[in-house]
């Protein structure tokens, strides 16, 4: 979502300022600002891309070595210049980007309007400024303790930079709730701040993520990293895990397919150093400190949104069969406006890529409230999901910037094996042989998801054959029910067109009314025990005309004349044959998506972490 970028140094700021927009492109907005600050403060917005603000500050003085950037994903009003970022105070000496939602801004707003305040937009962000002058105006304060003054008053979620014309050497920033980092630069007095780390990769190693409720004030070439009570902190520096390349599209067309690519290392890199496969003993941080712990649960609930609920499904499976726990698999979004009934004994395990979804905190926080301990399953390091988590396993995947996640799910559900793995021998329900040999079989999934991608030309052709279907079915049982799931979200969200995923068995319970010869329906039919059962799903969309994709385990032929076409991918145990089914699934969106002209990186509407409700 809103993608914030700042910089304060000796350098220009304007590239600085731009170049890191367009790496944070990625988040999903709708418009673009930016302020400089050089004796004078300037500011350029506008609706549309950060190359459309480029061609708005084409001719225009975009000088000075303090500035600060914004990409607007829109909430509190339409996406128009108006409403795009920086915001200005009254007098206009005072501008602020934000990323978050001000709850009480109306309230806030009709208080100064009685003060003869008036807005030239419909956003929450520009009562925030106006707050902060008018606090300054009427307490003499400072602008650090004025904007610390006004952040009090403040019910919500934000991270903002605030600059002010009678202050021309500062810089302020602040968060709560969300996230914002802050790169520490070669030279003396110079700081980056952004909304995540892949604006400042490629300037510093040296990072601060910044807490909630932190103020960070740079004056005089200093900067101080206060509380909201004005105490100083002192900040954790952080040695950035990014480099250039992970991002940048390297010769891809796309991040997305970059990132397809990427899931034999990124699986390998999830697990590399966690396991003996030999002995079938662990090195994981959390599963070594937390062993007694673990052994003791008894429940197992997963949270999160999207693809990431996905891997819980997949996970429910696996820690029942491994962990012998019953296992409960919620939507973040449902389960915080619950009133779940929770146990000092249940583990809340959280899985998210991005680490700042508003839904997955928000049911984190309930349910540390309601004394459950909390697990978390994240990629982004150092975002808010591991540090409200009381123990967590990062997943190691490496930046994800395609919208449409592919290697953080193939990632998670690694991740999550080992845990159900680890947990199964805490409570003693495998013998370390057993553990073993699925270890071993998690060893051989990077070779085998090659193998799987050299499908691509075949799965090329069959996009070419499906590209202009309007609805599609997938359908999976067991283990393979998630990757259903999985494939049909893959192709609504970056190709448009309407897809559900099934549990096979249920397609005659409803879903089999849609069958006819327009309906493409992807059947997973690899080897597992449901593998007859799944036959028979078939033949009943075939008795209906439907058109059939099966993905069967390499070598078997004996669908060849029942499908439409079949997808032969390499074969390993059930319980890891998601990682590999989910492969062609994810090639076969994104050539449909380039074949209808989408736009696959940045599909419409749908922004990379969703940090509102
Ligand atoms: O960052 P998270 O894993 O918490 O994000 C959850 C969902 O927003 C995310 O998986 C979304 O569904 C993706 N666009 C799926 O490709």
């Amino acid at each position: 979502m809103c993608g914030i970028v700042a910089y304060i140094g000796s350098k220009e700021a304007y590239p600085i300022v731009v170049k890191g927009l367009k790496r944070l492109e990625y988040r999903g907005y709708d418009s673009a600002g930016v302020a400089l600050m050089n004796g004078d403060l300037r500011v350029y917005k506008t609706k549309g891309k950060v190359s459309d603000l480029e061609s708005a500050a084409k001719d225009a003085d975009v000088s000075g070595t303090i500035g600060m950037g914004h990409t607007r994903w829109a909430t509190h009003g339409e996406p128009n210049d108006a409403n795009a970022h920086p915001h200005l105070s009254l007098s206009g000496k005072v501008s602020l980007i934000h990323n978050g939602i001000i709850e009480n801004y109306a309230t806030l707003k009709e208080g100064l309007e009685q003060r003869g305040h008036t807005f030239t937009s419909e956003t929450d962000t520009e009562v925030l400024a106006h707050l902060i002058e008018d606090v300054m105006i009427n307490s003499g304060l400072s602008l650090a303790d004025a904007v610390r003054a006004s952040l009090k008053q403040v019910v919500g979620a934000y991270a903002i930079v605030i600059l002010s014309k009678d202050n021309p050497e500062h810089l302020i920033a602040a968060r709560k709730g969300s996230p914002l980092v802050v790169g520490i630069g070669s030279e003396a007095g110079e700081y980056f701040f952004a909304s995540d780390a892949t604006p400042l990769a490629e300037y510093t190693k040296k990072v601060i993520y910044m807490k909630d409720g932190e103020i960070a004030i740079v004056e005089n070439k200093e900067m101080t990293i206060k509380n909201i009570d004005n105490v100083v902190q002192v900040p954790y520096v952080h040695e950035l895990e990014m480099n250039l390349e992970m991002l940048e599209k390297g010769g891809y067309d796309h991040f997305m397919l970059k990132e397809i690519y990427e899931q034999p290392r990124s699986i390998y890199d999830s697990y590399r150093g966690r396991f003996n496969a030999a002995s079938g003993t662990f090195h994981m941080r959390s599963l070594e400190e937390y062993s007694e712990q673990l052994a003791q649960i008894k429940r197992l609930i997963l949270i999160g949104c999207g693809t990431s609920w996905h891997a819980g499904l997949v996970a429910e499976y696996l820690f029942e069969d491994f962990a012998r726990l019953p296992v409960e698999v919620e939507y973040a979004s449902e389960f915080r406006y619950r009133n779940p009934v929770l146990f000092s004994d249940d583990l809340v395990m959280a899985i998210s890529q991005s680490g700042e979804t508003a839904d997955t905190l928000a049911a984190m926080d309930l349910a540390k409230r309601k004394s459950a301990t909390v697990f978390g399953v994240c990629n982004v390091v150092g975002s808010s999901i591991p540090r409200l988590s009381d123990a967590g396993a990062y997943t190691h995947a490496g930046p994800e910037i395609g919208v449409a996640s592919t290697k953080a799910f193939t990632s998670q559900v690694t991740v999550l094996t080992l845990l159900a793995l680890g947990i199964a021998k805490a409570r003693k329900t495998m013998s370390d042989k057993e553990i073993s040999k699925v270890m071993s079989a998690l060893e051989e999934i990077p070779d085998k998801i090659e193998k799987a991608l050299l499908l691509n030309d075949e799965i090329v052709k069959l996009a070419e054959t499906y590209k202009d279907s309007r609805n599609f079915l997938y359908l999976g049982r067991g283990y393979n029910f998630p990757v259903a799931l999985e494939g049909a979200l893959k192709l609504k969200e970056i190709s448009y067109i309407h897809a559900e995923g099934y549990p096979a068995a249920e397609m005659k319970h409803g879903p089999i009314a849609l069958i006819d010869a327009d309906m493409p329906v992807v059947v997973i039919a690899t080897n597992s025990e449901h593998y007859e059962k799944v036959v028979s799903n078939i033949q009943e969309v075939k008795a209906r005309k439907g058109k059939v994709i099966a993905v069967v385990s390499e070598g078997n032929t004996s669908l060849d004349k029942i499908v439409d076409h079949v997808i032969q991918v390499p074969e390993t145990i059930d319980a890891l044959s998601p990682l590999v089914n989910t492969i062609p699934l994810q090639l076969l969106s994104y050539h449909i998506a380039v074949m209808c002209g989408c736009n696959v990186d940045q599909p419409r509407n749908l922004a990379k972490s969703v940090t509102v409700e």
